[in-house]
C-alpha cells in the first residue's frame, strides 16, 4: 500500500511525523521512532528566551563590570533542567542527523522582532532539513490590535525565510479572527507549510495556594476536531504550502480523517508519549488495512476528498451545521 506523501517538498514514505516535543531529546528514542516507521522528526523548540539568555551571558563574561547584564539575566524565566542553550541545540541536530536517516526538522520558537530568527540559518548549517517556526504570542495588552499581531508573525516569517534555503513551516495558533486570510498571507510571505495547530498551554488555578499552575494536558482523539475542520477549510485556500495536522492524532483512523480533510502530514506527540514509539507501527498498519479494505491503492487517492471544496455539503463545516448540531442535541 502506497502511503507516500510530499511535505514541503520532503518526500516521505508515509505522513507520520514526530511533533516538536521531548521525544527528540534522546537519540535512542528517535532511532526507535524511525524503526517504527516515523517518516520525519520535528525537534523540541529552541526558544527565543534561550537565545537571548545565552547572548546576555556571553556579554556578561566579556564585560566583567556589566551589572546590568546580571540584572537582566535575573528577569529570565527558569529555563528548566532541559536547557542546553543554542549550542547544545545545534549539537543535537548534528547528532540526530548522524543517528537516523529520516529528515530532521528544527523548531524555532519566538515572538518579538530580534536576532533569534538568525538561528534558523545556524540550524540549516547544522544539517536541519527544514525549519518549523512556532510563533507563540499571547497578547495581553488591549492596545495591541489583531493587525499588529499578524504583522509580527509575517515579519518573523520573512526574516527566517530570507535566512535559509530549506523549507520553512509555520506552526499556527487557531486563534485568528480570519484564519484563511492569515494562512494566505503566510503562504505569500514564503511559508512552505502550515502546522495546525500548536497546543496553547492553558494554565490552571490552584485555589488553595493562589498560584497559577503550569500544566500540560495531553490531547486525545476528540482534540483532533479543531485541526480537522480547519485543514478542510484551508486545503483550498493555500495552493503551494503543505498542511500538517498537529493535535489529537492518536490512531490510524485519525490519520485517515486528517488525510481526507486534506493534510499532507500528521504530527504525533501525545499518542507517542502515552503509548511509546512502537505505537506508530500499529497506526500505519491500521491505515494500510483500512485503505485496502476500502479498495484504495494509495493514501494520496483520498487526500482532500472531504475538504471544504470537495464535500457534497460544504455547509457541514460552516454555520448551518452548528445550528443543526445544537438543535438536534438530545
Ligand atoms: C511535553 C510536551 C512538549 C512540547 N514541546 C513543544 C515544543 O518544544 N515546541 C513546539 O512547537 N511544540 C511543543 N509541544 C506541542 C506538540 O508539538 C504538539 O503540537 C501538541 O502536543 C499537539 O499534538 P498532540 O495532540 O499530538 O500532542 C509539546 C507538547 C508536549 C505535550
Amino acid at each position: 500500500m502506497d502511503l507516500s506523501t510530499s511535505y514541503m517538498g520532503l518526500q516521505l514514505p508515509n505522513p507520520l511525523i514526530t511533533a516538536a516535543s521531548p521525544l527528540s531529546r534522546e537519540l535512542d528514542t528517535v532511532k526507535r521512532l524511525e524503526e517504527a516507521g516515523i517518516a520525519a522528526v520535528v525537534m523540541y523548540s529552541l526558544f527565543e528566551e534561550e537565545i537571548r539568555h545565552s547572548e546576555l551571558e556571553l556579554a556578561h563574561h566579556l564585560e566583567a563590570s556589566a551589572d546590568s547584564h546580571n540584572e537582566a539575566l535575573g528577569y529570565f524565566p527558569d529555563l528548566g533542567h532541559f536547557h542546553s542553550g543554542p549550542d547544545g541545540y545545534l549539537e543535537q541536530i548534528r547528532k540526530l542527523k548522524q543517528a537516523v536517516a529520516i529528515p530532521v526538522i528544527a523548531s524555532l520558537n519566538g515572538v518579538t522582532p530580534g536576532g533569534w530568527t538568525a538561528y534558523a540559518h545556524k540550524m540549516e548549517e547544522a544539517g536541519a532539513d527544514a525549519i518549523e517556526l512556532n510563533i507563540y504570542s499571547i497578547p495581553t495588552h488591549p492596545d495591541l490590535d489583531a493587525a499588529a499581531v499578524e504583522q509580527m508573525y509575517l515579519e518573523d516569517l520573512t526574516r527566517v525565510r530570507q535566512s535559509v534555503r530549506v523549507p520553512v513551516a509555520v506552526k499556527l495558533s487557531p486563534f485568528f479572527s480570519s484564519l484563511p486570510n492569515m494562512a494566505r498571507k503566510l503562504e505569500q510571505a514564503g511559508a512552505d507549510g502550515l502546522v495546525l495547530f500548536n497546543r496553547f498551554y492553558q494554565p490552571d488555578l490552584d485555589i488553595e495556594n493562589l498560584e497559577v499552575v503550569p500544566e500540560v494536558h495531553l490531547s486525545n482523539s476528540t482534540s483532533l476536531r479543531l485541526s480537522l475542520r480547519w485543514t478542510a477549510i484551508l486545503r483550498s485556500v493555500v495552493s503551494r504550502a503543505s498542511l500538517a495536522v498537529s493535535t489529537g492524532v492518536h490512531t490510524g483512523r485519525d490519520v485517515i480523517k486528517a488525510s481526507m480533510a486534506g493534510a499532507d502530514a500528521c504530527q504525533l506527540c501525545a499518542s507517542l508519549l502515552i503509548h511509546g514509539p512502537d505505537h506508530a507501527r500499529g497506526m500505519l498498519e491500521t491505515v494500510r488495512q483500512w485503505l485496502s479494505e476500502h479498495e484504495y491503492e494509495s493514501l494520496r487517492q483520498l487526500k482532500g476528498s472531504m475538504s471544504l471544496a470537495k464535500v457534497p455539503d460544504p455547509a457541514a463545516f460552516e454555520r448551518a451545521n452548528y445550528m443543526r448540531a445544537l438543535r438536534e442535541y438530545r
